[in-house]
């Protein structure tokens, strides 16, 4: 038996049956350098999913590395009763790149623990539970989080703190809203959303929550000024408006900093996790003041803001500033969205490619409909890892193949990892054909 299949089955013994692991055969990522991993059995592979977009400068990253192991060798962990240098540092900077005037900022460790934090400040602060969300999104594994993720495959629970109202999101593709121009789109969301708020709620809602780009939903991206023309409605009932930029953060999606900026929006909130942490374990919230500070009891995250993970996101946050790699998630976004567009349009099954920076959703369909095709989606996995590169899988039917390198990637590198992932998609699409 393999190194790795001994250790699946002990993984399958110990762990949750619904924590999933990607392949047929598991692997375990041992090593990593730049864009590059190696697994326990010495198997290299080119990373395109960066632990679902969380390594975002790299791996083995001097500066990042260095800023660990002094932090780790002086102060681990004091909690927030004690005053943390590095915390406060990183919360100066993130308060300021938000854009949102005098922002105070709440670090716990997650995502999901985040959006649970924003969800809890917006209810405080509207002193009511009703939430608006969106259908095809995800937020998280908390309870509230899991209440506000419009994903029946990430929703293990119906039960839920928050009352939720549905409204539909940005998809032009699938949907009641599929196949429409983006002016018209635009305002049949911001129809429904008054709709919604008249018919489903008592008026005086707390919150939406969205994804400015729907990750976990498959890179689902709703036109420019989307979600400017739904503030507009929410702003009429005094609703506060939350960007989830946990995936969409930190110049990722290459045009902005933050997903929301696309959209000509002032978000009350916002959450990050992922990216800022390079892999350490960080989340918060960044808002308004007037907000954030709405608890009247004490609220506290023991881990959240520890020196270790604030220092690395510090070296983190600089790192991305420092080499602009906002930039080159732009540049290279472009780079492999045009290879891609290029290389795959003779594939039938492709039945659309589309993305922003770097997060790139390519959508498999039953060749000439629009109708998902998960299981060439689990094909296209298998075949990429064969040809030595990492790809994640995403949407609502698990048919898009979601590729996030690290925003360091270089041009070479995404050339190398676009010709390795083109054929994997051609020999699934030979093997597979029109298959449903
Ligand atoms: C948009 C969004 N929000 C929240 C979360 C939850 O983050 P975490 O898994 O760190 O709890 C995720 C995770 O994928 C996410 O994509």
């Amino acid at each position: 038996m393999s190194e790795h299949a001994k250790l699946a089955e002990r993984h399958r013994r110990v762990v949750p049956a619904w924590v999933g692991l990607y392949y047929e055969e598991p692997i375990e990522l041992v090593s990593g350098k730049d864009c590059w991993v190696v697994d326990r059995e010495g198997n290299s592979y080119l990373d395109f999913f960066g632990g679902i977009l969380t390594t975002s400068i790299g791996y083995g990253v001097d500066e990042f590395v260095e800023a660990v192991r002094t932090q780790s060798s002086q102060m681990v962990h004091s909690s927030t009763l004690y005053l943390i240098r590095p915390m406060v540092e990183l919360a100066e900077k993130i308060s300021e790149l938000s854009c949102i005037p005098d922002a105070k900022v709440f670090f716990v460790s997650s995502g999901s623990e985040a959006v649970d934090a924003a969800l809890m400040m917006c209810c405080t602060a509207r002193r009511s539970n009703q939430v608006l969300a969106v259908r095809n999104s995800y937020h998280g594994r908390s309870f509230a989080a899991v209440g506000v993720t419009g994903n029946r495959s990430w929703s293990p629970s119906s039960l839920d703190p928050l009352s939720v109202s549905w409204i539909h999101g940005g998809d032009s593709l699938r949907g009641i809203f599929a196949g429409m121009d983006d002016r018209s789109l635009i305002e049949g969301a911001a129809r429904d959303l008054r709709e919604v708020i008249e018919t489903t709620t008592a008026g005086d809602v707390a919150c939406l929550i969205a994804e400015p780009i729907q990750g976990v939903g498959g890179f689902v991206i709703p036109p420019d000024g989307f979600f400017g023309a739904l503030q507009h409605v929410l702003a009429e009932y005094g609703i506060l408006y939350v960007s989830d930029e946990v995936q969409t953060g930190w110049g990722r999606t290459g045009e902005h900093f933050w997903g929301y900026q696309a959209h000509g929006v002032e978000p009350d909130l916002l959450t990050f996790a992922k990216g800022l942490g390079n892999g350490l374990a960080i989340g918060g919230v960044v808002g308004r003041a007037s907000v954030v500070d709405s608890f009247a009891a004490n609220s506290i995250s023991t881990f959240g803001g520890n020196p270790l993970s604030t220092a690395g996101a510090l070296a983190t946050l600089d790192y991305i500033l420092d080499h602009d790699l906002q930039r080159n998630a732009l540049e290279v976004g472009r780079r492999i969205l045009g290879q891609l567009a290029e290389g795959t349009a003779s594939i039938p099954m492709v039945g659309e490619v589309r993305g922003r920076g770097l997060m790139i959703g390519v959508d498999l369909v039953v060749a000439g409909t629009t109708d998902p095709f998960p299981s060439a989606a689990g094909a296209v996995l298998e075949a990429a890892r064969r040809e030595g590169l990492l790809v994640g899988k995403g949407g609502l039917h698990g048919n898009v193949i979601r590729i996030s390198p690290p925003m360091s990637v270089s041009a070479a590198t995404a050339d190398d990892g676009v010709a390795r992932f083109l054929s994997a998609l051609r020999s699934v699409s030979e093997r597979m054909g029109e298959r449903r």
